[in-house]
């Protein structure tokens, strides 16, 4: 018989223990494993639980207990997470995270420092909630080229920018109701500002092109600029704004990771990807492209991606390596955005439609009224986008890429 242990009893922690003992038998049965929940760290009181006993507040009743292979770290941040892994996987106990920020910002050398102790470093959960797509990736697709992913890769943004569309709701409001249900990070600026979806395209691109990518170089903007009638107008033109995690391969080699709210044609899938679900687009040179689509944030869909990787590692002997990626020492291969053609939606206040063609070129008006033009730009380098938004001064309202 072998133990796992779960460091950190708040929303994915508690949902953890809550599946695993839900399902106890069932996944005893079908896996052939004997594995037992030892502990449950954490520095508060739990009293009352029918697994009261199993709490401790001391890390080293974990690592001093070998009968402990399998440890989930579910605490979230990178202090006191990172010294936390670190240690057991120097023990040789096996860890599966659901912390993305700890896997973007630690990646490599956790996954290095899991194969020179022979276990396992596995985060399933970090990306997507409930959507297998780290193991997949590294698998399945094992035998292509990726050259590109988008993503809806953050749940409470979707759910605000979900409730915002079709109900009217304000942003404050969908946020507080995003938090009630468990979506939102403990610092929910980290999800409307995209830090949270930036870690996780850094993950999923790390993944794809075998290089750590570090969130500092990518370019990160979140939802909070968006404005009513922004979501109104792409509506009423066959749109819809979501936040997108994406990543592509350029023609010169290199890789332009980025995050940002996008216009989305209706016409493709991930602009159906509502509430607080997740959908993921991976391009590949022999797939075309595959979909990836679920429940991106909750307490019992993050559980169980985490739930899956700890029976993974018990099962498993040695190190796992279906997650791996090597450190990248600068960022001399990622592209600088404002190089690569983009086509952007713009919506401006006092000016034509007849100076922004002259401007623009040929442009698709989306909305006129006495007072606002909005249009979308043909493709052009953003930077020279920008040349053109700076000589129209405060007369531009907002800006939106078009994916
Ligand atoms: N706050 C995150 C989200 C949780 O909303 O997607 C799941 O990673």
């Amino acid at each position: 018989m072998s133990k796992f242990a779960v460091m950190g009893h708040g929303v994915v922690g508690s949902g953890t223990v809550e599946l695993w003992y839900k399902n106890e038998k069932l996944i005893k049965e079908k896996q052939g494993i004997d594995l037992e929940l030892g502990y449950i760290l954490d520095i508060r009181e739990f009293p009352g639980l029918p697994y009261s006993d199993r709490f401790t507040k001391d890390i080293n009743d974990i690592l001093n207990d070998d009968d402990v292979k399998v440890v989930a770290e579910v605490m979230g941040g990178v202090n006191p997470a990172y010294d936390f892994v670190k240690k057991c996987l120097e023990r040789g106990k096996s860890v599966c995270t659901s912390n993305k920020e700890l896997v973007a910002k630690k990646g490599a050398e956790l996954i290095a420092c899991a194969k020179a102790h022979n276990c396992s470093f596995l985060f399933e959960a970090s990306t997507g909630g409930a959507i297998p797509i780290i193991r997949p990736m590294h698998t399945c697709l094992a035998g292509n080229e990726i050259t590109a992913i988008e993503g809806i890769l953050n749940g409470t943004t979707n759910y605000i920018l979900t409730q915002m569309i079709e109900n009217g709701t304000d942003m404050q409001t969908a946020l507080t109701e995003a938090q009630q249900k468990g979506y939102a990070e403990r610092d929910p600026s980290a999800d409307i500002e995209g830090h949270d979806a930036c870690r996780k395209i850094c993950i999923l691109s790390s993944l794809a092109f075998g290089r750590h990518v570090y969130p500092e170089w990518v370019h990160t903007e979140g939802i909070t600029g968006i404005a009513p009638e922004d979501t109104k107008t792409a509506a009423a033109n066959g749109y819809a704004v979501k936040l997108i995690g994406s990543v592509k391969r350029c023609d010169n080699g290199k890789i332009l990771p980025m995050v940002a709210p996008r216009f989305v044609p209706l016409t493709s899938q991930l602009g159906h990807v509502t509430d607080v679900f997740n959908a993921i687009m991976v391009h590949g040179n022999g797939f075309d492209e595959v979909m990836f689509y679920g429940k991106g944030a909750g307490k019992l869909p993050t559980a169980s991606a985490v739930l899956g990787d700890i029976i993974d590692c018990a099962k498993a002997s040695g190190t796992i390596t279906a997650c791996t990626w090597d450190d990248s020492p600068d960022d001399s291969f990622i592209e600088k955005y404002t190089d690569v053609p983009v086509s952007m939606y713009i919506r401006c206040e006092d000016v034509s439609e007849k100076e922004i063609a002259e401007l623009f070129g040929s442009v698709k008006f989306l909305a006129s009224d006495n007072n606002t033009v909005a249009f979308i730009t043909p493709e052009k380098k953003e930077s020279e986008i920008d040349a053109l938004c700076a000589s129209l001064g405060d007369k531009v309202k907002n800006r939106i890429r078009v994916l």
